[in-house]
């Protein structure tokens, strides 16, 4: 079995795997779009978080997929369900690497049905929320940071997640 992260799984995964493989998904794009109440904000005071949105199959977005042990997936998905309950859900992905593609790779990722979809909004805004927004796991502002440098080693460019890394104010840039 294969997972495929493309936010804080690409910088926390804490599950077991066997293998981690940079690789993209077609026909998808990144969005801090999903708000998070469990994670990175409270409720009444969500934090934003990324999901995989449907766009032009030229386009694509970049992750990692983890190959787990057949006798880890149980528990790895239980974790994952958990740690994933905040609006996300169980879908399957190709993803493609540098020798191939790999089919049936199990993503989680959020609708606008979710309860806690917030949806677009002016670039200044979000990075405005993001820099304001803390909860259980930390500040929203190092879920950007983070991501915005694990996808910089994979050298992977994200124009949406590298804008918001720009408009964040503050010391650290
Ligand atoms: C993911 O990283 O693949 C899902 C969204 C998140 O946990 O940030």
């Amino acid at each position: 079995m294969w997972i495929f992260g493309y936010g804080s799984l690409v910088w926390r995964p804490a599950f077991a795997h066997l293998e981690r493989v940079p690789g993209y998904v077609r026909g998808y794009t990144r969005r801090f779009w999903q708000g998070s109440t469990d994670h990175r904000g409270v409720p009444g005071a969500p934090g934003r978080v990324v999901t995989l949105l449907p766009s032009a199959v030229h386009e694509h977005c970049w992750g990692v997929a983890y190959r787990i042990a057949p006798e880890q997936q149980a528990r790895v998905i239980a974790g994952l369900d958990l740690r994933e309950q905040g609006g996300y859900e169980r879908r399957q992905v190709a993803v493609t690497h540098a020798h191939g593609t790999l089919v049936d790779v199990l993503v989680y990722l959020a609708t606008p049905q979710n309860p806690e979809w917030l949806g677009e909004a002016p670039l200044a805004e979000i990075a405005a929320q993001i820099a304001r927004s803390r909860g259980p796991s930390g500040s929203n502002r190092e879920y950007l940071e983070r991501l915005a440098e694990a996808l910089d080693k994979l050298g992977a460019r994200d124009a949406h997640v590298e804008a918001l890394a720009a408009l964040l104010p503050g010391p650290e840039r």
